[in-house]
């Protein structure tokens, strides 16, 4: 099928990918021509397992292409998908719609025929029926534009192998419709992902569009819980990694996403449930997602709680202290520092006072551009030159798999800060390392846990094709 991809980053760009990738002829556009050209030259503009080969290989079958002309999109196909972002407002919780917007009304004008929208976005319950209003405003005389709402959930660092073999597809149409193309549509578009079993939920707007933001607040409700749980740990005693291994063999709890640690950030969970809890109080619904806010005050008070941890493993106090801070990402797998906690808790160290140094696999471009005052070193070793404590903020597996004797020369105090809880305390201990882990102490072998759960990712369409 000929389809468009109407915006480029993390989403759009994987989406359109991985359509080229199931057979499709894909026309993504983006109102960025630097964007584009890098994606024209096969380049991923930002850090994900798998993308680029999917991305070279179908450039190079012809089936995919990148433009910044919206006219040559409404040429192109009659089914465009839209995945540009929905930030958090500049001054507020909810959802900036500015991008949405803009691209309705870039496209939406130069249609001829019949066109089926389908948003991706994560957006405001209701926006598709808004939407949907200005559709039809915007349509030159005798133009039939149908709005589908299909949310994605693709994980970053797991982008491609999410979108190729999601858990679920869902679909929502106009309840006040009478005739929609869009379910028969995007059977046809997943064809081949629907015949492995994979469940199509067929829903109205308005459910399809509040799916995305309860699986996101579900998700972020998660890990605060476990995190609330670990303040009452570190006051007993307690290990609250053994508490979730323990917990989560209730299969109505489930083990995965219990991490405690420093919590949840990046591009999404941080703005959805803000999002989430304002649009509720616009609906005049003040009580109803007040927990969100409980959830988003505990994921602060875990940067907060770490830089107290970093301090009082130090002496004390940090000022003229050199900290390492190893990992920027807001998670392993991904360049993405969209609040990231592990960068927030390098900046509130370097405002006490520490000289920090950072090292991340990938994120570094990236980090120096949002923390400029930061200082940035090429490796872990680098970064952990004279250090009077190493902080580990995210667990990458290089950081995960160290061992004491690769920094034992380097750092001039063996201290080390767990804010992932991501290490075997016993190793650091049996080498002369104080361990100090966020959350209280960690009995038993974490590292097998980790180990366990890292992800070879980015074969998905190969083995979707067999
Ligand atoms: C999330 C959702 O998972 C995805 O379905 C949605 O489409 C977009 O938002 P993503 O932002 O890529 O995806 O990251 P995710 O893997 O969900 O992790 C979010 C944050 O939670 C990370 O900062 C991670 O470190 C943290 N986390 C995750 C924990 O602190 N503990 C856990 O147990 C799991």
């Amino acid at each position: 099928m000929k389809l468009t991809v109407i915006g480029c980053g993390y989403l759009g760009a994987t989406h359109a990918a991985c359509m080229a990738e199931l057979g499709h002829d894909v026309l993504g556009v983006d109102v960025d021509e630097a964007k584009v050209e890098r994606l024209t030259a096969g380049e991923v503009p930002f850090f994900e397992p798998g993308l680029q080969d999917i991305l070279r290989r179908n450039i190079a079958s012809g089936r995919l292409s990148f433009t910044t002309d919206h006219r040559a999109a409404a040429a192109h196909a009659s089914v465009h998908f839209l995945g540009v972002g929905t930030p958090q407002e500049p001054r507020g919780h909810a959802a900036d719609l500015g991008h949405v917007n803009a691209a309705i009304d870039a496209l939406v004008p130069v249609l001829r025929g019949d066109h089926l929208i389908i948003g991706k976005s994560t957006v405001p319950v209701g926006t598709a029926t808004g939407l949907a209003q200005r559709i039809a405003v915007l349509a030159a005389d005798g133009v039939a534009v149908e709005l589908a709402w299909s949310p994605e959930f693709l994980r970053e660092g797991f982008a491609v192998e999410d979108t190729l073999t999601p858990d679920r597809i869902v679909v929502g149409t106009d309840p006040a419709g009478t005739t929609s193309s869009a379910v028969p549509v995007i059977r046809d578009i997943y064809r081949e992902i629907l015949e492995t079993g994979v469940p199509l939920i067929e829903t109205d707007w308005a459910t399809a569009e509040l799916v995305k933001v309860s699986a996101n607040a579900f998700l972020a409700t998660k890990i605060s819980f476990i995190n609330a749980i670990s303040e009452l740990c570190e006051i007993v005693g307690a290990d609250v990694s053994t508490l979730a291994d323990a917990i989560g063999h209730d299969a109505r709890i489930g083990r995965r996403f219990l991490n405690a640690g420093l919590g949840f950030g990046g591009g999404c969970l941080p703005k959805d449930i803000r999002a989430f809890t304002a649009r509720a109080d616009e609906l005049g619904a003040h009580r109803t997602l007040g927990f969100l806010r409980e959830v988003d005050a505990i994921n602060m008070r875990r940067r907060t709680a770490m830089v107290d941890l970093v301090s009082d493993a130090v002496g004390g106090d940090v000022l003229g202290r050199n900290i390492a801070v190893l990992g920027a990402a807001f998670k392993p797998e991904s360049d993405d520092v969209r609040d990231s906690p592990a960068l927030s808790v390098a900046g509130q160290l370097a405002l006490r006072g520490a000289s920090v140094t950072v090292f991340d696999p990938k994120a570094l471009e990236n980090s120096r551009r949002t923390y400029p005052m930061l200082a940035y070193a090429s490796s872990g070793a680098d970064a952990c030159d004279r250090a009077d404590a190493v902080v580990v903020a995210t667990e990458w597996a290089e950081f995960v798999h160290m061992s004491p004797d690769e920094l034992d020369e380097v750092v001039r105090a063996k201290v080390i800060v767990d804010g992932r809880r991501c290490l075997d305390p016993q190793m650091w201990l049996d080498a002369g390392w104080q361990y100090h882990a966020i959350g209280g102490p960690v009995t038993g072998r974490r590292r097998e846990r980790h180990t366990a759960n890292a992800h070879v990712v980015g074969h998905a369409a190969q083995t979707l094709r067999g």
